[in-house]
């Protein structure tokens, strides 16, 4: 099936209306490419949310064989076509929710899709604080919004951007135009200890726990 047929099928969890564009693919590796030139040390790089996987060529075109690559898709379908598609020699696809998502290491760069427009602001806000944890010192986030939604439904979101934000960048050619923002993370401190998983999330937020391609998040207040 061509990749926008799914998006549109699945319109409220993948939060698009279609895939990336490549420019806004190419504008989203800008600093990665710069970091692989600058460094013969060997990156990790994590994408969330990499969808059919527009952004993630992009990313994967950059990268160096020695260079590590995670990409952390809640969709299973999605996560089958990735593994398709690519083989750089450091690549794992994990099918996995970013909240259940537990790796070893932390990562130089992360990139993400996550659309937090169709998310609660208090489950974008765990989203958010599972990125500090992810990131490392001076890591690299970048992440896009679409200019059509309402900016910064979430706070937490809106002061992590003032703090750390380096670069922002409008990009007309993509469905819908987006404003892409690279986030510089000096000192990663999430406000929580332990990033609650979506199984012990307090309530208001009621979460559906079947199987991950079927998580719903609905707001019960
Ligand atoms: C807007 S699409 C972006 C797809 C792709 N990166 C692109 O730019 O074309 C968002 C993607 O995030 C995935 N996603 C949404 N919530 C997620 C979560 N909690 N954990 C992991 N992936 C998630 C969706 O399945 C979807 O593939």
């Amino acid at each position: 099936m061509n990749p926008i047929l799914y998006f549109l099928r699945d319109i409220r969890k993948t939060g698009a209306v279609a895939p990336s564009s490549k420019y806004l693919a190419s504008d989203m590796v800008r600093f990665l490419s710069e970091k692989t030139e600058a460094t013969g040390k060997p990156l990790r790089i994590l994408e969330l949310g990499p969808g059919t996987g527009t952004l993630s060529k992009a990313i994967i075109n950059v990268l160096r064989p020695q260079d590590k690559i995670d990409m952390v898709e809640i969709n299973p379908h999605f996560c089958r076509m990735l593994r398709r598609k690519f083989s750089h020699p450091g690549m794992n696809v994990h099918y996995a929710d970013l909240l259940e998502f537990r790796p070893e290491e932390t990562y130089d760069y992360i990139f993400s899709s996550i659309p937090y427009e169709s998310i609660p602001k208090n489950i974008t806000r765990l989203m958010w604080d599972k990125k500090l944890e992810l990131c490392k010192p001076n890591g690299l986030i970048s992440y896009y919004k679409y200019v059509n939604f309402n900016y910064f439904r979430c706070k937490y979101e809106k002061d992590l951007v003032k703090k750390y934000c380096i670069d922002k960048t409008l990009v007309f050619r993509n469905l819908p135009p987006a404003q892409l923002f690279t986030l510089r993370v000096s000192k990663p401190e999430s406000t929580l200890k332990h990033i609650p998983t979506r199984k012990n999330l307090a309530s208001p937020i009621r979460i559906a726990q079947n199987k991950p391609e079927k998580v719903v998040v609905t707001a019960t207040a």
